[in-house]
């Protein structure tokens, strides 16, 4: 734990806290943070620096504080996946969906607020929390990491948070929620005067529909969703928001000023304009996690099925940590999401694949 010079004035309940983040280790194969594997298409990366020498010059200029453009070109992507008629009131951008879902709980969190989240779920949600001095209660996910909406309605009933998390294909475990679970969960959100937060960062690696659907019908959902994955462009720091313009106008009042800059508007506009470039290796994706599957399967493991481009699994004799270690010294960082007897892998490229699947032959 780190010590705090007295002269800081640090809060008391941060202080207990290490910095959130997995290792960034040099010269291995990442498959430990989701990312896409691919880097960006020649003619998208050059569309790229000709956007920026164009914006360049007025980088004296604060930039375009509501990013106008950019939530319109992200209202048309949305709808050209999901037959919907959003605008740029009913998107909100920000730098990656983190930022996304902490202005958000800044603006409707604090401490007369209560969110819960389905666990194992991503860890950064009850992060977010802590930090906006949310209280977080935590809710349960079955023996599979399946959401059983049943239960899950039980437990909203039972805890009455303002604010629910789902995470959908869930991180770390890539299970997802039905459409019509959502819907249900939406439903009783509504009753008890909750918003539902659905987290779909992976949304384009699934077949499963997008809440967004929904937003006609539940004024009290929030759909987030990033373009660190599917986009390939995890270090622009491109997430958004879809909601009605109520939930777009809380987040004007909770952002800082002019936070997401000229240079990550513009950049996020080309990106957005050459969508199906930048997306081609999606379908590829999804069929190299399924064959990664069905290898991690026929070696005795189990694999729980997944909608996103990661997989986790079970059933080696070693912990998690040793396992963990093993393939990290044979050059192939993967994750320990801390769930005892379980590890996560990203899927990459057909040869990073390999190189996992033939160092876990070794390992395992
Ligand atoms: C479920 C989930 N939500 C949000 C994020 C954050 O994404 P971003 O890069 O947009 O901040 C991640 C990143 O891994 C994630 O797994």
């Amino acid at each position: 734990m780190t010590t705090w010079p007295q002269w800081l004035p640090i809060r008391e309940d941060l202080q207990s806290l290490s910095p959130y983040g997995a290792p960034q280790i040099e010269n291995v194969i990442h498959l430990n943070t989701n990312e896409n594997p691919y880097s960006l298409p020649p003619e998208v990366a050059q569309a790229i620096l000709h956007r920026v020498t164009e914006v360049v010059s007025s980088l004296n200029r604060y930039p375009d504080r509501d990013a106008v453009r950019l939530r319109t070109s992200l209202a048309e992507y949305v709808n050209s996946l999901s037959g919907t008629q959003f605008s740029s009131v009913n998107i909100w951008a920000a730098n990656g969906s983190n930022e996304v879902l902490q202005t958000l709980l800044l603006a409707c969190g604090g401490e007369s607020s209560q969110a819960l989240g389905f666990t194992p779920s991503y860890s950064v949600h009850p992060l977010i929390a802590r930090i906006t001095r949310t209280p977080w209660s935590e809710g349960f996910r079955g023996d599979s990491f399946e959401l059983d909406v049943i239960d899950a309605i039980d437990q909203v009933r039972r805890k009455l948070p303002k604010i629910i998390f789902i995470t959908t294909p869930n991180n770390p475990s890539g299970t997802v929620t039905k459409f019509a679970d959502i819907e249900a969960l939406a439903k009783v959100a509504l009753e008890n005067g909750a918003l539902l937060v659905v987290d779909e960062a992976y949304q384009e690696f699934s077949e499963e529909p997008s809440a967004v659907r929904l937003l006609e019908k539940y004024p009290n959902i929030v759909i987030t969703r990033t373009m660190s994955k599917a986009f390939a462009f995890a270090g622009a720091r491109v997430g958004y928001l879809v909601a009605r313009p109520e939930v777009i106008n809380a987040m004007l009042i909770a952002r800082l000023p002019y936070h997401l800059s000229t240079l990550t508007q513009a950049v996020a506009e080309v990106a957005i304009e050459h969508r199906e470039l930048l997306q081609a290796e999606v379908r590829a994706l999804v069929s190299e996690r399924n064959r990664v599957a069905i290898e991690l399967e026929k070696s005795g493991l189990t694999v729980l099925p997944s909608g996103a481009n990661f997989l986790l699994f079970t059933g080696f004799s070693s912990t998690s940590e040793q396992l963990w270690r093993k393939f990290l010294d044979a050059g192939v960082l993967i994750r320990d999401v801390g769930l005892k007897g379980y590890l996560r892998v990203t899927i990459g490229t057909s040869e990073e694949n390999d190189r996992f699947l033939s160092v876990l032959h070794q390992v395992k």
